[in-house]
């Protein structure tokens, strides 16, 4: 399976930023074994997809219905409509201070599905419920009940990011992370047949140029998402760089 490697600019970004998503989108080009895509404000996707050529560009967020009274929101329709090819789903960030709830993040990859975007749905456990041990059956139960039954395909890679490792500098340990997305390839295969193997699984959480080789080589780890190390080229090219070479 190619590698994914996305990054997730989060509410960083104005229209002084085209110049180094342009910079992203032109390395991104050298690593032509690697997939990868950056998902931006919704603010900047237009004018990003003008600067980045045929780059893959996508949102953070969508609504779960295309138009309506829900002032604030972004329809799936609408990241489409300005040339967003992705969307990120149910990130923890939102699911934490949005109280966006799985069956809401079902409805949300649902909606992006129908506007013809691919998603990035995400999962992880927090730092009590790892300490408890309750990690894998958090997780799991996230994957259950947040994608729907037409998950399989192309269009959608699940994204395993532990909350206590985003944007800590602490990257779960490799063992950990091997054992979860085993966890999750066993969960997808379970409820879509062979059809749950093409579907991939992201790590994210302080991914970085040091520590991407060691993380994309565990099995099952199908890519990254990545926050910090996406805001610039030059932090950017070691991770797809380090896929590259994973694929080789
Ligand atoms: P980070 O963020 O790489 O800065 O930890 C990852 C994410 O939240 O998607």
């Amino acid at each position: 399976m190619r590698k994914f490697i996305v990054g997730n600019w989060k509410m960083n970004g104005t229209s002084a930023d085209l110049g180094e998503m342009a910079e992203i989108s032109a390395v991104a080009r050298l690593h032509n074994s690697v997939d990868s895509a950056l998902c931006i404000p919704a603010t900047l996707i237009e004018r990003a997809v003008a600067a980045v050529g045929a780059f893959p560009i996508g949102g953070q967020d969508c609504h779960m219905q295309n138009s309506g009274a829900h002032t604030g929101c972004v329809s799936a329709e609408m990241l489409s409509d300005a040339g967003a090819v992705l969307t990120i789903i149910g990130h923890s960030e939102r699911r934490a201070a949005q109280h966006e709830q799985d069956s809401d993040i079902r409805a949300k990859a649902q909606a992006a599905k129908a506007a013809g975007l691919k998603a990035i749905l995400c999962v992880g456990e927090t730092l009590d419920e790892r300490e408890a041990g309750m990690a894998l059956e958090i997780v799991l139960g996230q994957v259950a009940h947040s994608l729907p039954d037409n998950a399989a395909g192309a269009w959608l890679s699940v994204a395993y990011e532990p909350v206590w490792a985003i944007g800590t500098g602490r990257v779960a340990e490799p063992a950990d992370v091997a054992d979860m997305h085993a966890a999750i390839r066993a969960a997808l295969v379970g409820r879509f047949g062979a059809e749950g193997q093409k579907i991939r699984i992201l790590y994210g959480g302080s991914m970085n140029g040091d520590n991407a080789a060691v993380l994309l080589a565990v099995p099952n780890v199908d890519g990254g998402l990545i926050g910090g190390a996406s805001l610039t080229a030059a932090k950017f090219q070691p991770i797809l760089a380090a896929a590259q070479a994973s694929g080789e």
